[in-house]
């Protein structure tokens, strides 16, 4: 019963290919240094390459992108075929057209149970202000409903 947005994590393989793949489970942790997280079930099968890159960069999706979403999420498909994308400066691929971008350094990595727990450092972020989100709850893909701004009053977290 969570709503999440939506994001696609990318690396490069020890082989120079792009790997990447679907997580909704990414999420803010600390500004001061900034600091983002996400985890990876064991079974994924580029979980070495993110066990071993120095770099990743973090995809917000926009609600154009639900195609991307699933394709990302798709075994036996070349899921970069088609996909405009530039590499980073450290390599890593950057997919073009979404709300937001985190290019992190690999800071630290948590095995708890059957997931790994990456924890990001965000060395370059950049966003586009007026895309509407690709959001996920209960199995379906969702929008933005604006239901009014924050009361002012309120203590929002440090970092949303
Ligand atoms: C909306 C959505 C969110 C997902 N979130 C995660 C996630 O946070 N972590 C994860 O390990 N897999 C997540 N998955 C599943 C992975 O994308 C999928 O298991 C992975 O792409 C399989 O990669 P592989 O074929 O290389 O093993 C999600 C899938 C969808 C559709």
């Amino acid at each position: 019963m969570f709503a999440t947005g939506v994001t696609i994590v990318t690396a490069r393989g020890p082989d120079g290919a792009p790997v990447g793949l679907t997580a909704s489970s990414f999420n803010s942790v600390a500004l001061t240094p900034p600091l983002v997280l996400w985890s990876m079930a064991h079974q994924t099968s580029s979980l070495p390459v993110f066990n071993q890159c120095t770099h990743y960069a973090i995809h917000v999706l926009t609600v154009q992108q639900r195609e991307l979403a699933e394709r990302f999420a798709t075994r036996g498909i070349d899921r970069w075929a088609g996909v405009a994308w530039q590499p980073s400066a450290q390599g890593v691929p950057l997919i073009e057209g979404v709300a937001a971008v985190f290019e992190c350094a690999n800071r630290s990595q948590y095995v708890e149970g059957d997931h790994t727990i990456f924890v990001g450092q965000v060395e370059h972020c950049s966003h586009r202000p007026d895309a509407s989100p690709l959001l996920y709850h209960g199995g379906m893909f969702y929008t933005e409903h604006p239901l009014g701004r924050l009361s002012p009053t309120v203590a929002r977290p440090l970092h949303k």
